[in-house]
């Protein structure tokens, strides 16, 4: 059987790149290995924890004796890593925790899996997954393709761009077998309410008000989460090593225009008079450094690899709104931190 781990199984995106193969792969062991800090759930992962292929191992990617017991344990063949501190507003106000685990954790797995994997690199893949972020901030025209420059702005960017160079200076120093990627914003079910989607549907939910950052006209590219989870699976099993690939959603919003549509939307569905929502729109203090304005060039993974997005916007959109009207108590067990109980209870008996 063939054993791959994954690292931040238990977060945002990780959660769905673990069902992903864990569905489509029945014959591959899946271990998902997580530190369960703040942003970590294992209720998003509820629904296939009985499957005989998932296996969850709690522990710090940045305890690298831990991490080479795991690799003994499970023999792994691949590893996709996605552990990290995401917010770019935490590291802003505590960067220190970025550094350490996005760059230290990320050169413990790379050391670890080099080791572990010494003599005998063929066949083995260690992806990479990093965030469009890296390049900087685009002006009113232009993409980010795989060549444009990376020029980091935040510590959480900064962070990843230095765990982007180290991935690539394993490869060429130590021949590890690496893949990376660079997607864009993600969005859709289990998304942690301290980013924008996820904060604005919990919050026109309780009528509080909604803060828009600066002048709202900052613009992302935004990409159904599960198919990040597709591009993933297509990246880890056609891509080529030692490259890089842009995802994106070819999907562009100016964040007033992406809030005004999702006030609408729960108007809708929470059968409120239109208008309502958007009341609570309130503009605050911009964030210190903030990028203008990210969009991908994807045409690398659609020619090499044939992948495109499955859904479009308005259909992810609605169906993430919906999703957290049908989750209120995962929603409000995520606010209140009753969430962190849950591993406790469900592993007291290892
Ligand atoms: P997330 O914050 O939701 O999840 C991160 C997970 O990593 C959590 O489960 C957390 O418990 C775990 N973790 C954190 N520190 C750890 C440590 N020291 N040891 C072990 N586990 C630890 O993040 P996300 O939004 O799902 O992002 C996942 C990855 O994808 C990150 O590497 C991020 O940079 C990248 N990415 C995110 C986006 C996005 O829009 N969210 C876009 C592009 C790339
Ligand atoms: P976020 O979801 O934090 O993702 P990122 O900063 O990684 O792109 O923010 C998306 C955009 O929304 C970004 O331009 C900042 C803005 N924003 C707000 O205007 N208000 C908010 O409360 C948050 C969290 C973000």
């Amino acid at each position: 059987m063939s054993s791959i781990l994954i690292s931040g199984g238990a977060g945002f995106i990780g959660s769905h790149v673990v069902r992903h193969f864990v569905n489509r792969y029945p014959d591959t062991r899946i271990v998902n290995l997580d530190a369960l800090t703040y942003a970590g759930n294992l209720e998003n992962l509820r629904d296939i924890e009985h499957l005989p292929n998932y296996h969850f191992e709690k522990g710090n990617i940045l305890d690298r004796d831990f991490l080479a017991g795991l690799f003994e344990k499970y023999q792994f063949d691949g590893v996709i890593h996605l552990a990290a501190e995401s917010h770019v507003d935490r590291s802003i106000s505590d960067p220190l925790a970025f550094v350490e685990t996005n760059v230290i954790g990320t050169v413990n797995m790379l050391q670890v899996a080099t080791q572990a994997w010494k003599g005998q690199m063929d066949g083995k893949r260690f992806y990479h997954v990093s965030t469009d972020e890296v390049y900087g901030s685009l002006g009113e025209e232009g993409f980010f393709t795989e060549e444009t420059r990376y020029d980091p702005r935040s510590p959480y960017s900064a962070s990843k761009a230095s765990s982007d160079h180290f991935v690539r200076a394993w490869h060429h120093t130590y021949g590890l077998p690496v893949v990376l990627s660079n997607c864009s914003n993600n969005y859709g079910p289990n998304h942690f309410p301290e980013k924008l989607i996820p904060l604005m549907i919990s919050n026109i939910r309780q009528g509080k008000p909604l803060p828009v950052y600066g002048d709202g006209l900052y613009t992302r590219d935004w990409l159904w989460v599960k198919d990040h989870a597709s591009a993933i699976d297509a990246i880890f099993h056609q891509g080529r090593v030692g490259e890089t690939y842009n995802i994106g959603g070819n999907n562009e919003w100016k964040n007033i225009d992406l809030v005004h549509q999702l006030c609408d939307i729960m108007d809708e569905l929470l059968g409120r008079a239109q208008g309502t929502a958007r009341q609570l729109i309130t503009f605050v203090k911009d964030r210190p450094g903030h990028d203008r304005r990210y969009a991908i060039d994807a045409s690398k993974l659609r020619n090499e690899i044939g992948w495109e997005p499955s859904i479009r916007f308005e259909e992810g959109f609605r169906m993430t709104a919906q999703w957290y009207l049908d989750n209120e108590a995962w929603l409000q067990d995520v606010i209140s931190g009753n969430y962190q109980e849950y591993y406790d209870k469900q592993y007291a008996r290892k």
